[in-house]
């Protein structure tokens, strides 16, 4: 649609999370002539992935721990498909980011001897999880991040607002380096901001994509509902490349809540295996049988694609809808002090931890691809960077370390704002966009969250995929009467699924958390390579 109102920055930054704040302030900081950073977030500015986050985040920080340690463990987990200079530069800039963030003013829990307490996640050979309220660490992040935005005059916020495509330089006026139309602008649809209200154009000299991932793509996800893929949808649209898309995470311990039970799902940290809680396929004391013993030296904390894999192998052979976590043993008064979030929500679904199993299944919780990146957060779009889960630096390959992504997130950040300012474009005439918005149907989202979820999910084959590409093709015929939210997430969550449907479908192999059971090996000689997904004369 025409926009129906206009204005300006010189940055644009899409997202509110641990990414698009960090961006944000370091750009405020810079030394640079950017006079007006806008905040641009789909709902409320807390309403992202990262105040969800619960077992922390990682960095070399402890005694005896070193950065090489921390690459080692990233690279093992990313199960050869890593970037290793974008694990250095993780690994390296990681501690300091972290005591940034503490300066800022996040909280970080510490021992009764003051030192800041560090726990163990899956994949980890050391304790080098930072965390914050026990479980609550995404939450404590973004309480600080906000307090820091909301007192910086120069950021601008503007919640409810969709970020729908980006405005173009003229193809036949180019500006980068090799030849390809840049950043110009950015149309937003807002909802409910007064005089900005509807769909409007801010004209700007750069746009950092912040925006988070896309785990409302399936069923059952650890996403909350603002996770539709967006941002990755908009990059392609632009002329970005995606890459590594096949590669979603599935977190092995989501709680299960029954079959019905769709949308965001409650997460049990890995940090309560770090702990010492175990999985098992029945009680045991009628018998139940440790999964993860025998399966990996690392037992239940093996990196998340070997657990995920096992779990859903028992459930296949045994054909239950899940398995259990037995943390029993932490006991009353360790549970209400670690883990006071999972424990109030395990009994708000009528599981006491503390004296029953907690029933688990792997859910989708992370895209480990995205918008591919260079080392400093460029896209191949000129003027357009990318930071956390939206963006593909080459840090997580083929399956994320945990707690890896909150440090993606502000050692990424912090490294566009260092760049970006030098290469700050000047300001340009968008080329008219002539796009039409060719909007789906809400009402097919749950018809496509379904095959995507049973035929592109944990375990895949050709036939599923193939399956999947057709539905996904015939659910893109019906179109939307109206312009509105659920119309434009449900566009944007169908080209991402279609995407990444067809990535999996080329990778002929099983890695990391890309499961195909008709491939079940890994294959070097073949697939040590990346999936890179484009558009060309508009189809991806
Ligand atoms: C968790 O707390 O288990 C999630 C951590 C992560 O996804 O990195």
């Amino acid at each position: 649609p025409e926009p129906g109102w206009t204005t300006r920055a010189d940055v644009v930054i899409i997202g509110s999370g641990i990414a698009g704040l960090t961006a944000a302030l370091r750009l405020k900081d810079a030394d640079n002539g950017i006079d007006k950073l806008l905040v641009v977030t789909k709902d409320q500015i807390a309403a992202g992935s990262t105040q969800w986050a619960q077992g922390g985040i990682a960095a070399a920080l402890g005694p005896g721990d070193t950065p090489e340690e921390h690459a080692v463990d990233t690279l093992v987990a990313g199960a050869g498909a890593c970037d290793a200079d974008a694990v250095r530069v993780l690994v390296d800039e990681g501690p300091e980011a972290v005591r940034e963030l503490i300066a800022l003013g996040a909280m970080f829990d510490h021992d009764p001897d003051g030192v800041l307490s560090l726990t163990r996640e899956g994949g980890h050979h050391r304790d080098r999880i930072a965390h914050a309220g026990g479980d609550a660490t995404g939450a404590e992040i973004q309480r600080a991040l906000v307090a820091a935005v909301e007192a910086a005059p120069e950021i601008e916020v503007v919640q409810h607002a969709l970020a729908v495509d980006l405005l173009l330089t003229d193809p036949d006026d180019p500006d980068g380096p090799d030849g390809r139309p840049g950043v110009a602008g950015i149309t937003l649809h807002v909802m409910g901001e007064g005089q900005r209200d509807g769909v409007g154009a801010v004209h700007c000299r750069a746009v950092v994509l912040a925006s988070g991932g896309l785990g409302q793509v399936f069923s059952q996800t650890t996403n909350p509902a603002v996770s539709t893929g967006d941002g990755m949808a908009l990059a392609l649209r632009a002329g970005a490349t995606l890459r590594d898309l096949e590669f979603v995470q599935f977190h092995p311990t989501v709680m299960y809540l029954g079959p019905d039970s769709h949308g965001q799902q409650p997460l049990i940290s890995e940090a309560v295996r770090g702990e010492g809680a175990f999985l098992v396929d029945g009680l045991p004391e009628e018998g139940g049988r440790r999964l993860m013993e025998g399966v990996h030296p690392l037992a239940d904390l093996a990196p998340r694609d070997v657990v995920a894999k096992a779990i859903m192998r028992r459930m296949l052979d045994t054909g239950q809808a899940h398995m259990w976590l037995d943390a029993r043993h932490l006991g009353a008064e360790f549970w209400e002090r670690r883990f006071p979030t999972i424990l109030a929500t395990a009994r708000s679904h009528g599981v006491d931890p503390v004296t029953e199993l907690i029933p688990v299944a792997p859910a989708c919780h992370y895209a480990s691809g995205g918008v591919r990146t260079d080392l400093h957060g460029r896209t191949d779009v000129p003027g357009l960077y990318a930071t956390g889960e939206v963006a593909c630096s080459g840090v997580h390959g083929a399956n994320r370390l945990a707690s890896n992504s909150l440090l993606e997130g502000l050692v990424f950040s912090r490294r566009i704002a260092h760049v970006l300012p030098q290469e700050l474009r000047d300001w340009r005439e968008p080329a008219l966009d002539t796009r039409t918005a060719g909007l789906v149907s809400g009402d097919v989202r749950g018809e496509l969250q379904e095959v995507m979820t049973s035929r592109v999910g944990v375990l895949r084959n050709a036939p599923g995929l193939a399956e999947a590409t057709v539905v996904l093709d015939e659910l893109g015929g019906r179109s939307s009467q109206t312009v509105d939210l659920d119309a434009w997430e449900t566009t944007n969550l169908l080209t991402i699924s279609t995407a990444l449907a067809e990535a999996a479908a080329l990778r002929q192999e099983t890695r990391g958390s890309h499961w195909r059971d008709d491939f079940p090996d890994r294959d070097d000689a073949a697939w040590a390579g990346h999936v890179d997904t484009a558009m060309t004369d508009g189809v991806a």
